[in-house]
C-alpha cells in the first residue's frame, strides 16, 4: 500500500502567515506541520510516499524533506498541483504514482495522537472500496460530517449548517484504485473545489465504504485556533506515539 500526503492549497485561512510560505511548512510546536502526516504513514508501515504540494514555496519541501532521511525513508516522491482546485483535484495527481495499488491519503494539516496501523491493516483485508476515520468533535460544522445508520455510513455532508451528528470525517482516507475514476466524474462544489466528501459519498452509494472511530486526539491545523491547539497538544502529549 502506498501513501499520499496532500499539501497543496493556499492556506488562506492563515493569512498573513501563509502569504510567503506554504501552510504545511509552518511550525507546529517543534516540527514543520508536514512532518506529522508523513510520520503517521511511516508509523503505519507505509514507506512509499508521494507529497502533493503547490504554490510559490513548493521547492522548500524538497529542501526540507530531501529523500526522507528524517523518517528513515530512502526516497520521497513529489507532485505539483496547479492552483487550488480542492482535495480531490490534488489527489488526481497521485494516479500514476499509485500504479493500481491501494492508497492511504493524509491531509497535510491533519495531526493525530495515535497510530493508524490497525485501520490500514483492516482496510487491506476489506477487498477494495474505501475506509474513512471518524472522530467526535464539538464543532462538526467545520468538517465533513457522517451520518451512521445500522453501523454504516449512509451519508457525509461537507460543513453542514445543521450537523446530523458530531462525527467529523478526519483527513485520513483509504481508497482502492477506483478512486481515480471517481475523481474524474466530480464537478466543482459551491466553493469551487473538487470535494473529497463527494468521492466518499460515491463509495457510500456503491456500498463499499467502511469507517472506524479514531482513538486518541485528532486536530487539523488550518486555522489560527487549530494551529495553536495542535502545538499545545503536541507539547503536552506528543503526536503519532500511541497504538490505538
Ligand atoms: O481536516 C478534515 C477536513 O478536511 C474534512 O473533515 C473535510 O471533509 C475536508 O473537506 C477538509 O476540509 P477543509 O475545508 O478543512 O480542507 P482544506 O481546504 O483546509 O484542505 C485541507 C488540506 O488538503 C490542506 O492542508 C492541503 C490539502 N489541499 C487542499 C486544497 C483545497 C490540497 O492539497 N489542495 C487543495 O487544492
Amino acid at each position: 500500500m502506498k501513501g499520499v500526503v496532500l499539501a497543496g492549497g493556499l492556506g488562506s485561512r492563515l493569512y498573513p502567515l501563509t502569504k510567503i510560505t506554504n501552510k504545511h511548512l509552518l511550525p507546529v510546536f517543534n516540527k514543520p506541520m508536514i512532518y506529522y502526516p508523513i510520520q503517521a504513514l511511516v508509523n503505519a508501515g507505509i514507506t512509499d510516499i508521494l507529497i502533493v504540494t503547490g504554490g510559490n514555496s513548493a521547492g522548500h519541501f524538497l529542501q526540507l524533506l530531501r529523500n526522507g532521511a528524517d523518517f528513515g525513508l530512502q526516497r520521497i516522491h513529489y507532485a505539483y498541483q496547479e492552483g487550488e482546485g480542492g482535495i480531490a483535484d490534488a489527489l488526481k495527481l497521485a494516479e500514476s504514482f499509485a500504479e493500481g495499488e491501494e492508497i492511504a491519503v493524509v491531509l497535510g494539516d491533519n495531526i493525530i495522537e495515535g497510530n493508524i496501523k490497525k485501520a490500514v491493516d483492516d482496510f487491506k483485508k476489506q477487498g477494495g472500496g474505501a475506509k474513512i476515520l471518524l472522530k467526535e468533535v464539538h464543532d462538526p460544522e467545520r468538517f465533513g460530517v457522517a451520518t451512521i445508520k445500522d453501523g454504516k455510513v449512509v451519508k457525509i455532508v461537507e460543513k453542514p449548517k445543521a450537523p446530523e451528528s458530531n462525527l467529523a470525517v478526519i483527513g485520513i482516507y483509504m481508497f482502492d484504485p477506483a478512486v481515480f475514476d471517481i475523481c474524474r466524474t466530480l464537478k466543482p462544489s459551491s466553493r469551487g473545489e473538487l470535494e473529497i466528501t463527494d468521492v466518499n459519498n460515491e463509495y457510500v452509494r456503491r456500498g463499499n465504504l467502511t469507517y472506524e472511530v479514531l482513538k486518541g486526539w485528532w486536530t487539523d491545523a488550518g486555522t489560527f485556533e487549530s494551529l495553536y491547539r495542535s502545538a499545545t497538544l503536541i507539547r503536552e502529549n506528543g503526536a503519532n506515539r500511541m497504538d490505538v
